[in-house]
């Protein structure tokens, strides 16, 4: 067999073999109490565009595109999804404190406006992510009201 023939056999041997590693899946369908809409009222339209462009990796439930069951795939949006989670996470807003919320609401419009959030890597596949500019300002109207009104 040439050495061309070796590595890519090897290639595929390990391709194949990265299969059997599945990540745990990022899927719970219980309701959560200290979910940012029961803390902060929050418009259908925005709660809409959060929904689609930032609970994949910032909530308890991933909504898994077809190729996140193929590897190396998974484990990178597993990754960002443990990354995103542990920095923000929707569902579990109630249970920051006042300070982090303020913190955490205040990194929200910084994300958006500098363009990291939604990740470029992912905006890339997902399109519809990508938020409009109509969106962002939906998204900052919302801020001001929640931080005007709520948060001293
Ligand atoms: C594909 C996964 C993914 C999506 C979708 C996503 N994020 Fe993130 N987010 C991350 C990761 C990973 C981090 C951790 C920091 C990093 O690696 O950049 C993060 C960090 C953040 C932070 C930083 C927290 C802090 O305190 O500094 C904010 C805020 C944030 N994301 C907001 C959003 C918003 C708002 C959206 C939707 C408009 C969104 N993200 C969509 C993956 C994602």
């Amino acid at each position: 067999m040439s050495i061309r023939k070796k590595v890519l056999l090897s290639v595929l041997a390990v391709l194949l073999l990265i299969q059997f590693f599945q990540p745990k899946r990022n899927v719970n369908t219980k309701a959560s109490k200290s979910d940012i809409n029961n803390v902060y009222q929050v418009p259908d339209k925005v709660k809409a565009v959060l929904q689609r462009s930032c609970y994949d990796c910032h909530s308890n439930s991933t909504n898994y595109p077809w190729y996140s069951s193929i590897q190396p795939f998974g484990w990178v949006m597993a990754s960002h999804i443990r990354k995103g989670k542990s920095e923000l996470d929707f569902n579990r807003f109630g249970e920051y404190s006042p300070r982090r919320q303020k913190s955490k609401l205040k990194s929200i419009r910084e994300s958006i406006k500098d363009n990291s959030m939604p990740l470029p890597s992912y905006t890339l596949i997902h399109q519809s992510a990508k938020l409009s500019n109509e969106q962002k300002n939906s998204i900052y109207k919302w801020l001001d009201n929640v931080q005007s009104t709520s948060l001293q």
